[in-house]
């Protein structure tokens, strides 16, 4: 039932409607992990990031603090921080914590780019108290949409850490890669976080922790459509199921249906089989190759990577010339 909203019966929202829809009425059904994040599921990613099974967060931030000023090309300075994805600036700090030889911070200004706007305000807050020299710019807008920076009109360095790169199919990574080159401009630089390829031993456990947080996660979604897509998905029908795809070289997560089933959603029946799935997030796993032939098809040159001792993540300095 369209309204003036979109195609959603009132109250419910006609963006989450339609992108549920598209997907459940596919074969095979899928959501799109950008659903995960409302405020329960932000939540919840926060728990997932300080398990013990999820070692990316940790690890990242460790070679951050740990790598420090050897992170940033020479001579940079006056320059401008931005982040794709950045409602959260605790690894930026790492990068804005930074003085050039001169003492002077090497970043005078922190562009960060999310969908959250309340948390940009927040973080304008507290980075107004700590940072107070720093011209903290917050957009509101989907990093993956095509993007006007402000003028900025010293040097100039991308951010995307956390490796929500591998949330992005190959494609769309280059394309995102290809539009930040542009947004960015010549002459700027581009730090990436991803991570690595390494045992299924390792990688599995990561996406169906001990605690059940990721599975929360994933049904998290469910939930979100019963609330903003007019659904009546029982939760205890599905359960979460998190799979090494070698041959794509990504952890998949599913919800599978527990048992034949229907379920309304914004009106429309969706039938479920037993056993039957809906793919919910694909989180790619890389190699070094990987990323610099994936920067390479986006127009950037890989000019440094650093790793972990065990090699589990990988943080990688991009040059557009
Ligand atoms: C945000 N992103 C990098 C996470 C990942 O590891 O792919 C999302 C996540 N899904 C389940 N656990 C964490």
């Amino acid at each position: 039932m369209p309204n003036e909203s979109g195609f959603a019966p009132r109250g419910l929202r006609a963006d989450v409607v339609e992108s549920a829809l598209a997907g459940l009425i596919a074969a095979p059904k899928t959501l799109p992990a950008k659903l995960f994040y409302d405020a329960e599921g932000c939540r919840l990613f926060y728990r997932i990031t300080n398990l013990p099974e999820y070692y990316l967060t940790r690890t990242e931030t460790a070679l951050l603090r740990s790598l420090g000023g050897t992170l940033l090309p020479d001579g940079l300075h006056d320059a401008a921080l931005v982040e794709f994805g950045g409602s959260d600036e605790t690894k930026a700090r790492f990068l804005l914590d930074l003085r050039a030889s001169s003492g002077e911070p090497v970043f005078d200004t922190y562009v960060s780019i999310d969908v959250a706007e309340t948390a940009l305000t927040d973080l304008r807050q507290r980075l107004a108290v700590s940072h107070p020299y720093l011209m903290t710019v917050p957009i509101a807008a989907d990093f993956m949409a095509p993007l006007r920076l402000p003028p900025l009109t010293g040097d100039r360095l991308g951010f995307f850490p956390g490796s929500t790169i591998g949330n992005l199919d190959p494609g769309a990574a280059v394309d995102f890669l290809g539009a930040a080159r542009e947004s960015l401009g010549p002459n700027s630089w581009f730090l990436l976080g991803a991570d690595l390829r390494k045992s299924p031993a390792i990688l599995l456990p990561a996406y169906n922790d001990a605690e059940g947080v990721t599975a929360a996660f994933n049904l998290n979604l469910l939930r979100r459509l019963n609330r903003e897509a007019g659904a009546d998905f029982d939760l205890r029908c599905f359960r979460h199921q998190a799979i090494w795809n070698a041959e794509a070289g990504r952890i998949e997560m599913h919800l599978v249906s527990a048992c034949d089933q229907t379920a309304q959603v914004a009106g429309h029946t969706i039938m479920f089989a037993e056993g039957e799935s809906i793919h919910t997030e694909n989180s790619y796993k890389f190699t070094p190759r990987m990323i610099s032939d994936i920067a390479a098809a986006a127009g950037w040159e890989l000019r440094s990577v650093w790793t972990d001792p065990a090699n589990y993540f990988g943080v990688f300095l991009l040059r557009h010339g």
